[in-house]
C-alpha cells in the first residue's frame, strides 16, 4: 500500500502573489496538479495534501480531485507538517513525501525511490550540486547516510558537502510513526525538521538508500517567477523534443508551447509561436502556420492551418485548408477538403466535404452539406435575442456574397442565393433565391450642386 503526502502549506512569499504558490501554473496547470498527476501514475492508494496558507483556495482549486486535505494552521517546519498527517495514515502502508512546488519529478524516479522501502530500509532522493547553498547537506559515514544537516545548522566542514537533500523521501509508515513524535525544534531555525528522521533511521539501523534523479530539473522547486519561467522552458523543451523525435518539424522548438497533450503523425510542420491546449491530435503531414492557438482539436492528414488561426473544440478532416485569421469555435466539424478562410468565424457548424467559406463570414448553428460555396460576408443569423436556431444548407448550394440567412432556414440542394439577400424562407432544390430590393436606374440623374 502506498500513501503520498504532498507538502503545500507554505506561503511562497517570493512569488509576491495573492495566490498560494502551489496554484501558480506550469504549462497552464497548477504546480500541485503536476505533483498529483505523478501520484496517480504511481497508483497511490491515498494522497494527502497539507495545506496552510490559502488553504481554502487550494481546496477549491482541487475540489474535483480525490485527495485528503490536512490543515497545518501554523507552519512550524516540514516535520511538523508531516506530523499533522500521521493520524490519517494506514500503519501498514509505505509513505512517499513530495512537495507541491516541485512539479517536474519523473514518475520513474519516484517509483525507484519507493522500491527502496522495506522494514529495514528507506529511500532518500539526493542530488549533487555545484552550488549546494541553502540545501540540507547529506552527511555520510563510511559511505552510509547518517544525517541531514540544514544549511543554517551546518559546520564549515559540512557546508562543503555537495550532495544535498531534495526533500523527497520514501519510508514505511510504521517507521514514520515511530520517529515523527520524537522530533524537536532545538535548531537554528526553531523548526521541526523532517530531515531529522534521517539520523533516527540511521540510529535504528534502518538503512538509508539514496537515489538520484536522471536530470537535475526533476528536483527543482519554484520559489519565484524567474524559476517558474525556467521550469516552464525546460518542460516545453521536453515536449518539443518528444514531438521532433516522433517525426514532426518544429521551426523553432524554443518558440513552442503545449499546455496539455499533443500527438503528431509523420511529417507535421509546426511554425513558431503556436500554443496547444487540452488534447490536440494531428495526423500525418499537417502544417500549422505561425501564431496559431489550437485547443482540444483533432486535425486529420494533410490539412493546412495558416497563420493566426484559432481552433477550439473542433475536428477537421483530411486536406482541409484553414485561415489565415480564421476562428473555429467549439463544435466546428469539417469534412475532408473543406476550406475556411480569412476572418471567418464558425461555431457548432458541420461543414461538408469540399465546401468553402472563404472570406469574412459567420457560420454558427449550421449544417452545411458537401460542395457548398458560401460567399464573402455571409452571416447565419442564428440568434433572435432569446433563442438560437439552425441554418441548413444542402449539398451544392451557392450562397451569394453578403447574404443574411435568418434561422431557422433551409437552403435547398443546388439552390443559388443572390448576393445581398436576406433569406427568411426555406427554398427547394435548384431554386434561385433573391431576397433584396430591386435595382432602379433613373435615367439622366442630375447630381445636386453646391449652393452659392
Ligand atoms: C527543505 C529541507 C532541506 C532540503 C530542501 C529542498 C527540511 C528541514 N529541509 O528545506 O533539507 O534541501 O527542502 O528544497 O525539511 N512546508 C510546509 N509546512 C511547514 C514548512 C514547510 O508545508 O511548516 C512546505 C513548504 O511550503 C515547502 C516545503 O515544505 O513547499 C519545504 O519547506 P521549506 O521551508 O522551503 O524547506 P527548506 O528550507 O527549503
Ligand atoms: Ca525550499
Amino acid at each position: 500500500m502506498l500513501e503520498i503526502i504532498i507538502l503545500a502549506a507554505g506561503k511562497g512569499t517570493r512569488m509576491r502573489s495573492d495566490k498560494p504558490k502551489v496554484l501558480h501554473t506550469l504549462a497552464g496547470k497548477p504546480f500541485l496538479e503536476h505533483v498529483l498527476d505523478r501520484s496517480m501514475e504511481l497508483n497511490a492508494d491515498k494522497v494527502h495534501v497539507i495545506v496552510g496558507h490559502g488553504a481554502e483556495m487550494v481546496r477549491e482549486a482541487l475540489a474535483d480531485r480525490d485527495v485528503n486535505f490536512v490543515e497545518q494552521t501554523e507552519q512550524l517546519g516540514t516535520g511538523h507538517a508531516v506530523q499533522q498527517v500521521l493520524p490519517h495514515l494506514n500503519p501498514e502502508s509505505d509513505t512517499l513525501i513530495l512537495y507541491g512546488d516541485v512539479p517536474l519529478t519523473k514518475t520513474e524516479t519516484l517509483a525507484a525511490l519507493r522500491a527502496k522501502v522495506s522494514s529495514a530500509s528507506m529511500g532518500l532522493l539526493t542530488v549533487t550540486l555545484d552550488d549546494p547553498m541553502g540545501y540540507g547537506r547529506i552527511v555520510r559515514t563510511n559511505g552510509n547516510v547518517t544525517a541531514i544537516v540544514e544549511q543554517k545548522d551546518a559546520s564549515q566542514e559540512q557546508l562543503n558537502i555537495n550532495e544535498v537533500n531534495t526533500g523527497v523521501m520514501a519510508v514505511s509508515t510504521a517507521h514514520l510513526a515511530k520517529w515523527l513524535p520524537a522530533l524537536s525544534n532545538d535548531n537554528a531555525q526553531g523548526e521541526y525538521y523532517l530531515t531529522d528522521i534521517i539520523a533516527m533511521s540511521s540510529a535504528d539501523d534502518v538503512q538509508i538508500q539514496t537515489a538520484q534523479p536522471k536530470d537535475e530539473y526533476e528536483v527543482l522547486g519554484v520559489n519565484n517567477r524567474l524559476q517558474q519561467a525556467e521550469l516552464e522552458r525546460i518542460y516545453q523543451g521536453q515536449i518539443a523534443e518528444q514531438l521532433m523525435v516522433a517525426g514532426a518539424t518544429l521551426l523553432d522548438p524554443a518558440r513552442f508551447d503545449c499546455r496539455g497533450t499533443i500527438e503528431v503523425g509523420r511529417d507535421c510542420v509546426i511554425d513558431v509561436n503556436c500554443v496547444f491546449e487540452g488534447k490536440v491530435v494531428l495526423g500525418n503531414n499537417v502544417q500549422i502556420g505561425p501564431n496559431c492557438v489550437i485547443s482540444n482539436t483533432t486535425i486529420a492528414d494533410g490539412s493546412i492551418i495558416l497563420a493566426n488561426t484559432v481552433l477550439e473544440d473542433s475536428s477537421l478532416g483530411e486536406n482541409c485548408n484553414i485561415g489565415p485569421f480564421a476562428r473555429l469555435r467549439p463544435g466546428s466539424q469539417l469534412a475532408n477538403h473543406a476550406k475556411v478562410g480569412n476572418f471567418v468565424e464558425t461555431k457548432k457548424a458541420v461543414i461538408g466535404e469540399g465546401s468553402k467559406v472563404n472570406h469574412l463570414s459567420y457560420v454558427g448553428d449550421a449544417e452545411v452539406g458537401a460542395g457548398v460555396n458560401i460567399g464573402a460576408g455571409t452571416i447565419t443569423c442564428n440568434y433572435d435575442g432569446a433563442n438560437k436556431s439552425k441554418t441548413t444548407i444542402l449539398d451544392g448550394a451557392f450562397i451569394g456574397s453578403n447574404s443574411a440567412l435568418v434561422a431557422p432556414v433551409t437552403i435547398g440542394k443546388n439552390a443559388t442565393v443572390g448576393a445581398g439577400s436576406i433569406v427568411t424562407k426555406d427554398s427547394e432544390e435548384g431554386d434561385l433565391v433573391i431576397a433584396r430590393a430591386k435595382q432602379n436606374n433613373l435615367k439622366g440623374w442630375q447630381r445636386p450642386v453646391k449652393k452659392k
